[in-house]
């Protein structure tokens, strides 16, 4: 059990009988437009650092009043948030996260010599009052509506206010928005003002998790710019074939995105009912593929989910949800049903 040290032990872990409620990746598959263009794809020279023009300007089309210059296309979202950390502030500044959160969170936060700071939430809704009083000596905030790994997003009324509250401050507010086309529940607010920093992602709405591409959009042109200054030093331009695969889905009808809505909340229903009846207590999940439920002895349950009955479930600690345990339910349904039958064993076990 001391082996449970971080998720990346169970990432990209394939293998016959094994099930994974592990690691949030889309078994959908890509639209097949993406492919299109390979046979006949021969570039092979740096990009531009901040990204191919004609995918930028096809994202700003999602954007109201922006242009392809408030894009930087990144390698996925998670080098645009670690990006945006390192921008943000100096050493020993604050950035305000709701709590659970997404695992790296505070590992970026930390190596960018930020401190993070953490507002708990009620299942899995920010409360505004503690996030008002923490919020004052922050310089930034990041928001994670639809949230990995609670599966909840937050009211509109509560994210208006916090563009408010934020903007009153001359804070910077960080959306990371990867699930935004994700939601069950009402369609997605997108927050926006002048200090607001948007990460989004091609791995999940188009499950393109391994082209490795993501941006950051911010009308904040200065934030862009050294964003993309940044980038200039690291890895440079983001892979330019995955780039023009990524402007391929951008093409993509959304009426694609409203069918797949259909699947992934019909396998929300399954695996929230199905735990349910197992006694265990849950938060329904609004968007987004994973729910989070409260587990006695969590250590020992995901030990033996995975030992015994080859099934992989992470562990809530990694996620600042210590009495929790969760389950990606990127899968299908006969996979779903089987994984459930393997827990309702071992807990019955534990
Ligand atoms: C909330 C959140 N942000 C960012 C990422 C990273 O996405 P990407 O694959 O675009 O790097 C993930 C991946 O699971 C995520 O859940």
């Amino acid at each position: 059990m001391e082996k449970l040290t971080s998720p990346s032990m169970f990432i990209g872990v394939q293998g016959k009988g094994i099930i994974s409620f592990g690691s949030g990746q889309p078994d959908l598959p890509p639209p097949k437009e993406v492919f299109k263009i390979l046979p006949a794809y021969r570039s092979f020279k740096y990009g531009l650092v901040q990204g191919q023009i004609n995918l930028r300007k096809a994202l700003s089309k999602d954007y109201k009043r922006s242009t392809e210059n408030d894009f930087l296309v990144t390698n996925g979202a998670s080098e645009a948030l670690d990006l945006a950390f390192r921008v943000v502030g100096k050493p020993g500044d604050r950035v305000l996260i709701h709590s659970p959160y997404y695992y790296t969170y505070p590992h970026l936060v930390k190596s960018a010599y930020l401190e993070p700071v953490i507002t708990e939430t009620s299942e899995g809704k920010i409360v505004l009052e503690d996030f008002e009083k923490k919020v004052r000596d922050c310089t930034a905030v990041l928001i994670n509506s639809p949230s990995n790994p609670t599966g909840r997003i937050q009211n509109v009324k509560t994210l208006k206010e916090i563009e408010r509250i934020t903007q009153d401050l001359n804070i910077t507010l960080i959306s990371d928005e990867v699930y935004k086309d994700l939601i069950y529940e009402r369609e997605n607010y997108l927050l926006s003002g002048p200090r607001v920093v948007t990460i989004n992602s091609f791995s999940k709405t188009f499950s393109m998790c391994g082209f490795r591409v993501g941006y950051l959009y911010s009308s904040d042109s200065a934030f862009v710019e050294r964003a993309t200054a940044l980038k200039t030093f690291t890895s440079m331009n983001t892979n330019i074939l995955a780039q023009e695969m990524a402007y391929e889905a951008t093409k993509v009808p959304k009426k694609r995105i409203m069918n797949e809505l259909k699947i992934w909340k019909g396998r929300r229903d399954l695996i929230y009912n199905g735990l349910a009846e197992l006694g265990l207590d849950l938060w329904k999940p609004e968007g987004a593929f994973y729910v989070l439920p409260k587990i006695k002895n969590p250590r020992k349950f995901v030990w033996r989910l995975y030992k015994k009955y080859k099934t992989i479930t992470y562990l809530g600690e990694w996620f600042g949800a210590p009495s929790r345990v969760r389950f990606s339910y990127a899968l299908d349904a006969s996979k779903i049903e089987e994984g459930l039958k393997r827990v309702k064993k071992c807990l019955r076990e534990i």
